[in-house]
This record gives structure tokens, sequence and C-alpha cells, in this order.
């Protein structure tokens, strides 16, 4: 029996292209693993209705980790039309896997790395090393969601909260409302990852990204137990910033930026950011790490429009297996993967469209593979 179990998704799109990459390194490294296959993705819906079946789900339950490609998601009303015919009508509503697949194994911290290698084109400036830590589970992807707004919430609404007075007039079916929901529990463990984190790295910084001025009831609530945390770890600078003033900062001081801490769609927004800073989508690998399980994926989607060219980059991913490596243990293998990249992307020969080059996605995956 092999040391490890892992859950291989590709998923769709590039998903199966860059996958296939990350498994040239897997191979080469030798990792005592069996990789076992899991659907998900859009032919899942249209075919099953739905994209995370329940086989998949089981499969995580019994693995050491997972990797997951990318998946095509679409909205509601799109997702409908697209389903076999005798699946339509039923009540069938897409929701995003990947975001069931977070809240369902509690894989409550997202820990989104952004290293810029040196001599990569595409740095914005060389030496930016960030690490995103976003909330997974909560904030504005709770799923709490109504369009239309039921009669019965809009009452409830009205008698409770003031400023809802602007909206009452306004016919049910013209408004929807997605609520934003976060826990002590929720943001005072990823405060505490982020913590944690920087004092296991040596970190200098941690800073927490919140609205708290406007958005004072969750956002004010994230802050405060952040701060909480923080008073735990003297030795680590801490900071905070407004969402949007980070955006300007990043871009302005790059350098001065450490490890950063945020709210799950602040979290979002700001590690693509983080991800194009050090030569985009294509670098930008992504962990979702609960208590038992860590499930590990480039943070860029499906990308249809390159799907199946082996044109993409595979590094995101390839880094990505990088962290499963780390998370599972296996740091001396975890950090030979870096250190091949690195070198590959310094060399400069091999790279993919988005870095200047004409290499594909396996020519780049067989040059790191080279350097083990
Ligand atoms: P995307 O990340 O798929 O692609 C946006 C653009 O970024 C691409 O057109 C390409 O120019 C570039 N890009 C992405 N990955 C790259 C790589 N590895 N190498 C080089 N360039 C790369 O985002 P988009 O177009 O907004 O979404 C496409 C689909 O993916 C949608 O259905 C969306 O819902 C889904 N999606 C899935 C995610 C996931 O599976 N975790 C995350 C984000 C989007
Ligand atoms: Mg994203």
């Amino acid at each position: 029996m092999s040391k490890y179990t892992i859950g291989w998704l590709p998923g769709d799109g590039i998903g199966v292209d860059v996958m296939d990459a990350a498994r040239v390194v897997l191979d080469k490294l030798r990792l005592d693993a069996e990789y076992v296959h899991g659907d998900i993705g859009w032919k899942f819906w249209c075919k099953e209705g739905d994209a995370f079946p329940q086989r998949t789900v089981d499969l995580l339950k019994h693995v050491h980790a997972g990797m997951f490609g990318a998946i095509t998601s679409k909205p509601v009303k799109a997702a409908e039309t697209e389903l076999v015919p005798e699946l339509r009508g039923k009540d069938l509503v897409y929701r995003s896997p990947i975001v069931r697949m977070r809240q369902m194994f509690d894989l409550y911290t997202c820990l989104r790395p952004c290293k810029g290698y040196p001599g990569n084109p595409l740095n914005l400036k060389e030496g930016i090393d960030l690490v995103v830590f976003r909330e997974n589970t909560e904030d504005l992807y709770a799923g709490v969601e109504f369009n239309p707004v039921p009669e019965e919430l809009a009452a409830t609404l009205g008698k409770l909260s003031k400023p809802f007075g602007a909206f009452k007039d306004v016919p049910l079916d013209q408004y929807a409302i997605s609520c934003k929901v976060n826990t002590k529990k929720g943001s005072e463990r990823i405060a505490r990852a982020a913590f944690e984190f920087a004092r296991a790295h040596k970190r200098k910084k941690v800073t927490i990204i919140h609205k708290a001025n406007v958005v004072r009831a969750t956002d004010g609530l994230f802050f405060e137990e952040a701060k909480k945390v923080a008073k735990e770890y003297p030795e680590i600078q801490v900071d905070d910033a407004n969402v949007d003033a980070i955006c300007m900062w990043l871009l302005k001081n790059p350098l001065s930026y450490d490890v950063l801490v945020a709210p799950n769609l602040y979290g979002d927004i700001i590690s693509d950011l983080a991800a194009q800073m050090v030569g985009g989508l294509g670098f930008g690998c992504s962990g979702n790490i609960g208590a038992k399980l860590g499930v590990f994926e480039p943070s860029h989607g499906s990308a249809p429009k390159y799907a199946g060219q082996y044109k993409v980059n595979p590094i995101a991913t390839i880094l990505a297996a990088k962290m499963m490596l780390d998370w599972l243990g296996e740091t001396t293998m975890g950090t030979r993967v870096e250190q091949a990249t690195a070198a590959v992307i310094k060399e400069g020969k091999v790279r993919t469209y988005d870095m200047g080059g004409t290499s594909s996605t396996l020519d780049l995956a067989h040059a790191i593979a080279g350097r083990l």
C-alpha cells in the first residue's frame, strides 16, 4: 500500500491541462502515493445535476490530501439551461463545488503565497513575497441569499433595521439580498492561522484587512477578533488597512507587506491582485486547509478559451503540489519542487505564452521535473 492516498480532481477546462503537468513533477519525485481520480465540474452538473457528486465527496473523506484543477461555474439561470432535458424544471440549483467543498470539509484557511521568483519577467518588482490568509467558509460566501426577496424577510428587516427603510417600497422581485455572515470563531481561527504562520516562518508583520469603518457589524467583528489574537503574538508587528486602501498600498509599496489576513471576499480579491504582482494567475497557488484535510489548487479558473490546448502556465499548480507536499510533512520534496521551479523561471529558456515564450504546459512541467 502507498503511504499516501491523494484525491485527484482535475475538474474541467485548463484544470485538466495543469493537473497533467503537476503529475509529471510528482511522478518524477516518486512520492509514495496513490492518486485516485474524482469527478467534479461542469460536465457532471449538466449530466447529473451535481457538479460535486456524492461519490467525490465520499472519496475526499478517505484521502490524506487532495489536488484540484479548476471548474467552470455559471450563473444560476445559465446553469439551468445547460442541464440535460430530463433534469430541467426539477429545482436543481447550481452552487460552486469548490465553495461547497470548503464548507462541507471545513477547510477554513485559504492560504495563498505570492512570491516573485527572481528573473520572472512578469514580476511587478523583484523581491515581492506576500502570503494571503483568506477566511474560506463564511462571509459573503455563506450562501444565504434571496432573489426575489421573501415577504417575511422584508417585513422583519423593516422592523429591525432603520436603513432598510430606503428599500421598503421596492417590489420584492426588484432587489436581491446576499447575507454577509461572519462568526467570532471563523474570524478568530483565520487570524490565528495567519499569526501562527508568521511565527513559524519568522515573518515580520501581519496586516489585518477589513472595511470596519463602513461594514461595521461583520467587518467590525472580524477586526476585533483579529486584534485579540494579535496580542498573543507580541513579537509580530501588526497593522490593518481598509480593503480598498490596501489595493493601492500593495501596488505602491509591495515590499512593505508580508502576511495579510482577510475575510473571504476581500481575501479573494487581494489574492488575485497579489498573484498579478508576481506574474499573474499562472503563478497563484492556493491551499484550502482544515483540521483534517488539505485540498490544493491553482487560484485561477478553467479559462475555457485555452482548454485542452496545453498552452497555459502550470506553475501555479506545480506550486500547489509543493504546498501539498509541505502540508503532508514532505518538506524536503516541497523545497526541491520550489527550487526547481525557481531555477527554470530564472533560466528563462522554457516559458509559456504568458511569460512571452512558446513552450507548452507540459514542456514547462518537464523542464521543472528535469531539475529535480
Ligand atoms: P480564469 O482564471 O479561468 O481565467 C482568466 C484569464 O487568466 C484567462 O483567460 C487567461 O488569460 C489567464 N489565465 C488563467 N490561468 C492561467 C494560466 N494557468 N496560465 C496563463 N494564463 C492564465 O478566470 P475567468 O475567465 O474569470 O473564469 C473562467 C471560468 O472559471 C468561469 O466559469 C469561472 O467561474 C471559473 N473559475 C473557477 C475557479 C476555480 O475552479 N477555483 C476560480 C475562478 C474562476
Ligand atoms: Mg478568485
